[in-house]
């Protein structure tokens, strides 16, 4: 397998240029690193695209990718279908249907244990999927990319070989977020009740965003991990991820970051702040469903305790005594989600044809012409920073979130109402619930200002 050393000493700009093969390289603008780890175009952080205001901003043309989008091109109760619930998950482009039925025209076989050719084919497609991904999150080597059923599942391994590994005592304490979606919570909660473990956590400011002066003094020699959002999917709130990291470390705790909302938003790199454990889900970023990725840093992963037993992750078995595979195999029990995996490549690479950046600049100027439009309208209540990325999240006054939701949808229009997983943020707050806007990259300013005509439209129905 190729190794990624390299490509820790390359440029962060140098890479995504080569990386990305930008549709127009005369309108890519110089790319910065933000400190909550995102790549960026620099004008999204000057704000232009905003400020001055044009159908098209990015390098993007949302109109020519919605070709490639079948599913788009529908009517809803008679309307257009305006999509925007992709942070429960994203739409899939030709280039992605095509690789799940390629797969199983030509190459369908099982993996790593057949001489013949189909199976050499898979195992071959399947490897260099998760090469593709190594190098997408810019991580050391392929072989701390594990393939999983997603981000919830990722986090689960982790609870689970860790809690069985000799990294806890009694009294040791895990800090989440209060921003987290119930997937980052319920399994640490659980592995707490079991080793007798403090949950901590960090608390939210009003404006949506983490209260990091009550992290850092939450932090002590008990913390033995900290695991939070990169994105959060309730409120879109970008995490700096930098500053949690790199002060979890100062205690000797291990982080992992859930970047379920992220990586489908803009350009991720693991070196930029040295979590120990990352995740996403494949069906968030254009991929398939059923399909995830743990990263782990290698030396960790070598160290932990595989936690589903089956074939595949052994080296070699007898009833007295089993020997267990090396990472990534040691995790990866059973038959895989092999077309999955190959599917999921083949949305990281149409993402890097589209360039990441391009993505997040696209989808910063939607979000901000967003919050905009609808933070006019009387009695509105937007949730999160300013600096949101993927979701915006929002109530009315004497309305409920399901009433608007359904009289959107059917106006054409598919949001996400409700907790959205995240039942103690929606507590803090004091709500039961928001109606939430999330983005893609083949979402267009004029669905946005469609939204907020519709809202209006709604909003006089309803009041
Ligand atoms: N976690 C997904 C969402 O936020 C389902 O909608």
């Amino acid at each position: 397998m190729t190794l990624y050393k390299s490509m820790r000493f390359l440029d962060l700009q140098e890479r995504d240029q080569s990386e990305s093969s930008c549709r127009d390289s005369a309108r890519c603008s110089p790319q910065v690193i933000t400190p909550s780890g995102r790549l960026l175009l620099s004008t999204t952080l000057a704000g232009s695209p905003t400020r001055h205001y044009r159908p098209f901003v990015s390098a993007l043309d949302p109109y020519q990718l919605r070709q490639e989008f079948p599913i788009l091109n529908q009517e809803i109760n008679g309307k257009p279908l305006v999509y925007l619930d992709n942070a429960a998950t994203s739409q899939k482009p030709l280039c992605v249907l095509d690789s799940s039925r390629n797969y199983y025209e030509r190459i369908n076989s099982n993996i790593h244990r057949g001489v013949h050719r189909l199976s050499q084919a898979a195992t071959a497609a399947h490897e260099a999927a998760r090469e593709t991904i190594a190098k997408h999150l810019n991580v050391n080597r392929p072989e701390e990319i594990i393939f999983t059923s997603g981000t919830t599942d990722s986090v689960n391994l982790v609870a689970s070989s860790l809690g069985r590994s000799d990294q806890f005592q009694k009294g040791d304490e895990i800090i989440v977020s209060g921003l987290e979606h119930h997937s980052n919570t319920v399994p640490w909660q659980m592995l707490c009740e079991r080793l007798g473990i403090t949950l901590k956590v960090i608390p939210v400011l009003d404006d949506g965003t983490l209260d990091l002066e009550a992290y850092d003094a939450l932090l002590s020699e008990r913390t033995k991990l900290v695991s939070v959002n990169h994105v959060s999917n309730a409120f879109g709130t970008v995490n700096n991820v930098i500053h949690i990291c790199s002060q979890a470390k100062k205690v000797g705790a291990l982080t992992f970051i859930d970047g379920a909302q992220s990586v489908p938003h803009f350009g991720v790199d693991l070196q930029s702040f040295d979590c120990d454990f990352y995740a996403f889900s494949g069906h968030k970023v254009y991929g398939p469903t059923g399909i995830g990725i743990l990263y782990g840093r290698y030396d960790l992963l070598c160290k932990l305790p595989p936690w589903r037993g089956g074939g595949e992750m052994i080296k070699e078995v007898t009833f007295e005594k089993t020997t267990y595979n090396d990472p990534p195999f040691k995790f990866e029990a059973g038959t895989p989600n092999i077309e999955g995996g190959i599917a999921l490549a083949a949305a990281i690479d149409y993402v890097n044809n589209l360039g990441a950046t391009n993505i997040a600049a696209h989808e910063d100027a939607l979000i901000k012409r967003a919050a905009t439009i609808l933070a006019e309208i009387d009695g509105i209540t937007l949730y999160g920073p300013d600096d949101r990325a993927g979701a915006l999240s929002f109530n009315v006054e004497g309305v409920h979130h399901y009433d608007l939701g359904t009289l959107l949808d059917q106006m054409g229009f598919a949001l996400r109402t409700g907790h959205h997983c995240c039942q103690p943020l929606m507590a803090r707050f004091g709500i039961t619930g928001t109606i939430r806007a999330s983005f893609a990259a083949y979402n267009t300013i004029e669905e946005v200002e469609a939204l907020g005509k519709a809202v209006e439209k709604a909003l006089m129905m309803l009041r």
